[in-house]
């Protein structure tokens, strides 16, 4: 069976794409077979795993407007998962998709037909709420927040909480609020840990763990074409392996390992 989860946000900048380019790259690592979707018209995730968005001529726009096979556009990249890319058309898939019948369903109709290629789909939604994040939580059995573990973190969640509940009533019945994601978590500080306990209480949300370190690694990575998994070894990427394994157990029956905010 395979597992789709839904990185999700509209706030930007709290690592959706670092996220999904580094559990996809580990879940690799485990042998599992992974397919990352970028839904975002910026096309970070693209150019993150090594493919410059400007010089494709198919992206994941033309999969959800009808234009090309799924099958036809996927590409391979150096972290052993492969990608769907996107390019900046994909801005203007929002305006097209808006006049169709059924817009929501547009990416999950087009993953039906290579899903049985994968074990798990990771989504890196947008910066935004709009059709294309729908599309995302319409495809997804499962969603996890970001959350960058700093004042205001909790700006826009409840908003999102709201979406997820909308979906859950109108187009993702199953659809499943997993929980946070901590990212840019600094364990030095009680900042972090205040931040994080203030959210978690006030929306009642899960903290996935281990909450992920802020490493200078990162800015690096994303410059490299390949995920932080494939630099050296540094705190950022073994906390990504272990939130992938938590996962991935989970997904074989395990109990979600959640991080401890008590003192
Ligand atoms: N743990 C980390 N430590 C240090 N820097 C990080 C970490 N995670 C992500 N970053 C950096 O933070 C920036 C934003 O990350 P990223 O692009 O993943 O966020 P995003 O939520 O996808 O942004 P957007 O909303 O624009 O799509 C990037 O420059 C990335 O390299
Ligand atoms: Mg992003």
């Amino acid at each position: 069976m395979t597992r789709t989860l839904a990185i999700a946000n509209q706030k930007g900048g709290v690592a959706k794409t670092t996220t999904t380019a580094s559990v996809g790259a580990a879940l690799a690592d485990l042998d599992v077979s992974v397919l990352v979707v970028d839904l975002d018209p910026q096309g970070c995730l693209t150019f993150s795993l090594g493919h410059d968005p400007d010089s494709l001529t198919k992206s994941v726009h033309d999969v959800l407007l009808g234009a090309h096979d799924i099958a036809d556009v996927l590409l391979d990249t150096d972290d052993n998962i492969t990608l769907l890319p996107a390019t900046i058309d994909l801005a203007g898939a929002e305006a097209l998709l808006l006049m169709r019948p059924g817009r929501e369903y547009a990416l999950k109709r087009a993953l039906a037909e290579v899903a049985q290629d994968f074990d798990v789909i990771l989504l890196d939604c947008p910066p935004s709420l709009g059709v294309l994040t729908l599309n995302g939580l319409t495809a997804a059995d499962e969603v996890v927040v970001p959350l960058q573990c700093e004042t205001l973190a909790h700006r826009g969640v409840g908003q999102l909480l709201r979406t997820v509940t909308e979906v859950q009533q109108i187009t993702n019945p199953e659809l499943k609020m997993l929980g946070a994601v901590a990212t840019l978590f600094d364990a030095r500080t009680t900042h972090s840990r205040d931040v994080l306990s203030d959210v978690s209480d006030r929306y009642d949300l899960p903290v996935l763990d281990p909450p992920i370190p802020r490493t200078v690694r990162f800015a690096e990575a994303s410059a490299s074409g390949a995920s932080v998994l494939r630099g050296r070894k540094n705190k950022g990427a073994t906390a990504y392996r272990e939130l992938a394994q938590n996962l991935w157990s989970y997904w074989n029956g395990a109990p979600l390992r959640t991080f401890e905010l008590g003192v």
